[in-house]
């Protein structure tokens, strides 16, 4: 066979076997098969130096020329081959953007937050002040200038956290009624809302909870006054139904003094574990300040006179949203605070 139907023969060969690969494995197959060292173009070259001199320079013409066309198709599927291979890559890789997004699961507020929130709101309604005091606290502030002798049962190492002799946890937010006195002269409205701490735990009492100090001192200020705005405070957050009671108390900072209570949700006042049987459920403590007080804080009990309470708040909030376990608010189950 002569050189030129060896040339296109090779050509022929060369077309079909570039349409087969789909592989870099295959493109190297090529290669090697036909430019490598023993490949079949690499031998046409050698094979040159057998031909009659006169016809060598046309024949090596040739050879090039087929050389360089092998090669450039080679280059040509090269690049095909690769472009095929990534768009196979990129259908294997793709991101299905139609799926729904991952909930990030959104934090809310705590029960005891709101409540806290709702009774403020209602005092500030009612042109109170909202003011604060120290969690840890001097004896005195807690105790002796409201009155409570160093020998009361209040003082008991059973109820009290002690930090050293004269430094408590505060057991109420009581003392942030001599702290505002200390500070301002009367006409005094003020709600200190904050954490306080007793030893003390059962399904209505944990060893931290939360209090709403109320004070109000002025001129002529009377016991009707102090029914009239607590009782207005129990329509507001719990409607005009709701069974509610002024019980005789005692506090050594007030004089006369009564206790709040609000008819149990849990049992609608028949009796259960929560009200102790007894159908109804203490929120507040309450009375007319005590002139000893005033004594302390250097207000005359001849010209003002003033009203003071103490709310519990996880109390309004147990009964509000009818929890049966006042220590569910601080264990800190997600599936009693995504409830709220
Ligand atoms: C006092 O703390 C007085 N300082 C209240 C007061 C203020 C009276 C101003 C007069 C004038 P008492 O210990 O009763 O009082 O507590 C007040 C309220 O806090 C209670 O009615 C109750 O609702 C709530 N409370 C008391 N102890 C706990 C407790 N361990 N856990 C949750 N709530 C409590
Ligand atoms: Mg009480």
């Amino acid at each position: 066979m002569d050189l030129k139907q060896e040339i296109s023969a090779l050509e022929e060969e060369v077309r079909g076997h570039l349409s087969t690969i789909e592989t870099l494995e295959g493109l190297e197959r090529f290669r090697v098969g036909y430019l490598g060292k023993k490949g079949k173009v690499t031998l046409l070259t050698k094979r040159l130096g057998t031909l009659p001199r006169e016809e060598r320079p046309e024949a090596g013409k040739e050879i090039n020329r087929l050389k360089a066309w092998v090669e450039a198709e080679l280059e040509r599927k090269t690049h095909t081959v690769k472009e095929a291979l990534r768009q196979k890559r990129l259908a294997e890789e793709r991101v299905d953007i139609t799926l729904p997004g991952r909930r990030v699961p959104r934090g809310r507020d705590h029960p005891i937050t709101l409540v806290s929130r709702e009774i403020t709101d209602i005092f500030v309604g009612m042109g109170f002040e909202a003011v604060e005091g120290p969690e840890v606290e001097l004896d005195y502030y807690n105790f002796e200038a409201l009155n409570i002798p160093k020998d009361h049962p209040a003082r008991d190492m059973q109820d009290t956290f002690y930090i050293s002799d004269n430094v408590v946890l505060r057991t109420h937010t009581s003392p942030v009624q001599v702290r505002t006195m200390e500070k301002q002269r009367p006409p005094v409205r003020v709600i200190a809302l904050g954490v306080v701490y007793r030893c003390d735990s059962d399904v209505t009492h944990t060893p931290m909870f939360h209090q709403v100090e109320g004070l109000l001192v002025d001129k002529n200020i009377t016991m009707g006054d102090l029914k009239g705005v607590l009782t207005r405070f129990v329509h507001l957050m719990f409607g005009k139904d709701v069974g509610v009671r002024f019980r005789p108390s005692y506090f050594p900072f007030t004089e006369p003094s009564a206790e709040v209570d609000i008819q149990c949700v849990i049992c609608k006042g028949k009796g259960c574990r929560v009200c102790g049987n007894t159908g109804w459920l203490e929120i507040l403590g309450c009375g007319m300040v005590d002139p000893a007080v005033y004594g302390f804080v250097d207000y005359d009990p001849e010209t003002v006179s003033g009203f003071a309470w103490g709310l519990g708040v996880e109390r309004v909030a147990m009964l509000k949203y009818g929890i049966n376990d006042l220590r569910s608010f601080f264990e800190n189950d997600l599936r009693f605070l995504s409830q709220f």
